[in-house]
């Protein structure tokens, strides 16, 4: 399989800071349906296409030679139209599904060699699976549907249901605890099954397409739900979606997937500006990507220079003034060693600064260039660095420099994407 098309930890996502360790390996994983699998693989080794491998043999290839890795505390989506694989992929993550060949790794641990007991053990205590049919038993209450899988885990009534409404509460139904499901709304309901699979507290949540019977209100409430959820505790959740939307509200990284096959993984902007094949533009064809941008996804740390906090105010800001005349900028930013935006300087009002009697860190910043939040949607901002020619630093929510937007890179934006959807 190219390399390029499934990135290594290394090369995954772009930026190369903060990768997570690997949560979940997979490795040439391969799923078969059929009586005749090994004949299928042979078939697929030589390169046959799963099509005719299903005319000559009428064995079908779910899922074909994936390899991928799922970082620790990420939202990883899988995409790709009805039929491409999804459900089958996800599945043989937790082994729900046997692999006819290949690997997956969690936490380092090979699934396949797992046995009976370590398997059901892993999948109650580590693992937990939210569906889109919410699979909840219509006798038992809100409260002993949530804390079914501790149940089955042997945990008493009073710890589980202490945990339980816990739970309930994360999910906005401590009103309704006491309720049947019949009782409560689709949405609702589904934020049980989410209770449900929280309640035992896994490290890893496998979602195959858990919000997609929604309404687009209900879905969107969920999946600021699990974002809020994900704020407080970070899980690793692989997330099964068609909605484009969705995986670009939630995802860290996506994959794409295609006849079976995992055609690319990465960022969602990275993938929607680089696509790596016609299938994966034409998904991407028509979505507006502005309406998904954020203001830190626009940031650029090439576009201004930055300048520590001066010790020592004539020398430092001479040679801030040498050093912008020299790139033919006009513009600085401040920070402190913790990279904390401090302000904004430009050459005048450093030269200004330097032309004080005693002159002081004060004097030189602007006090008219507000930084920006990284979190904002790019839409936001777009008239305020419209309407002015000084770029604006960005900051996280800590107050840490993320990089600047100018005009400049704004129109770079909005031009790429008249391109993209030529
Ligand atoms: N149990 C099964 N037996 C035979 N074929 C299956 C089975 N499950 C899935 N498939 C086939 O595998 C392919 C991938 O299906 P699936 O993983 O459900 O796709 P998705 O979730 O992306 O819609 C499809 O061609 C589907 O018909
Ligand atoms: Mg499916």
């Amino acid at each position: 399989m190219d390399a390029a098309l499934t990135p290594g930890p290394s090369a995954a996502g772009g930026t190369g800071e903060n990768c997570a360790p690997a949560k979940i390996v997979v490795r040439n994983l391969v799923k078969v349906f059929g009586n005749r699998p090994a004949v299928a693989l042979q078939m697929l080794e030589q390169g046959l296409h799963k099509d005719e491998i299903f005319r000559c043999t009428g064995q079908i290839v779910g899922v074909q030679d994936a390899s991928f890795e799922i970082r620790s505390g990420e939202i990883f989506v899988i995409m790709g139209l009805s039929g491409s694989g999804k459900s089958t992929l996800i599945r043989l993550l937790n082994r729900l599904l046997e692999p006819t060949s290949g690997e997956v790794l969690v936490d380092g641990q090979n699934v396949a060699s797992m046995d009976r007991r370590q398997l059901i053990d892993l999948r109650r205590r580590d693992m937990s699976m939210v569906f889109q049919s919410f699979a909840l038993m219509p006798h038992r209450t809100v409260l002993d549907n949530a804390a079914f899988g501790l149940e089955v885990a042997g945990i008493d009534k009073a710890q589980r249901e202490k945990r339980a409404l816990q739970v309930l509460e994360q999910v906005g139904l401590t009103a309704f605890a006491r309720k049947h499901p019949s009782e409560l709304s689709g949405g609702m309901q589904q934020r049980v099954g989410l209770a449900r699979a929280l309640a035992v507290d896994p490290s890893l949540m496998l979602m195959d397409e858990a919000f997609s019977a929604l309404d687009p209100l209900k879905r969107h409430e969920m999946q600021h739900v699990l974002l809020d959820l994900q704020r407080d505790h970070k899980r690793t959740i692989v997330f099964v979606s068609h909605d484009l939307d969705e995986a670009f509200r939630i995802g860290d990284r996506i994959a794409i997937m295609e006849g079976g096959s995992v055609v690319q993984v990465g960022d969602p902007h990275e993938i929607a500006r680089n696509p790596a094949t016609d299938y994966v533009r034409a998904f991407f064809r028509g979505v507006d990507l502005t309406r998904h941008l954020t203001v830190g996804d626009i940031a650029r740390t090439d576009q201004v220079p930055i300048f520590p906090v001066p010790s020592n105010i004539p020398d430092e800001f001479g040679a801030a003034i040498e050093h912008l005349r020299s790139i033919k900028r006009h513009y600085g930013f401040l920070v402190d060693p913790a990279h904390r935006l401090i302000g904004v300087v430009s050459i005048d009002s450093l030269l200004r600064c330097l032309g004080q009697s005693r002159p002081d860190l004060a004097g030189a910043l602007l006090d008219h260039v507000p930084a920006l939040a990284g979190a904002s949607p790019f839409r936001e901002v777009l008239g305020q660095v419209a309407r002015n020619p000084h770029p604006f630093p960005v900051i996280d929510g800590k107050g840490i420099y993320m990089g600047a937007v100018t005009q400049t890179i704004l129109l770079e934006h909005l031009c790429d994407e008249e391109t993209r959807n030529a």
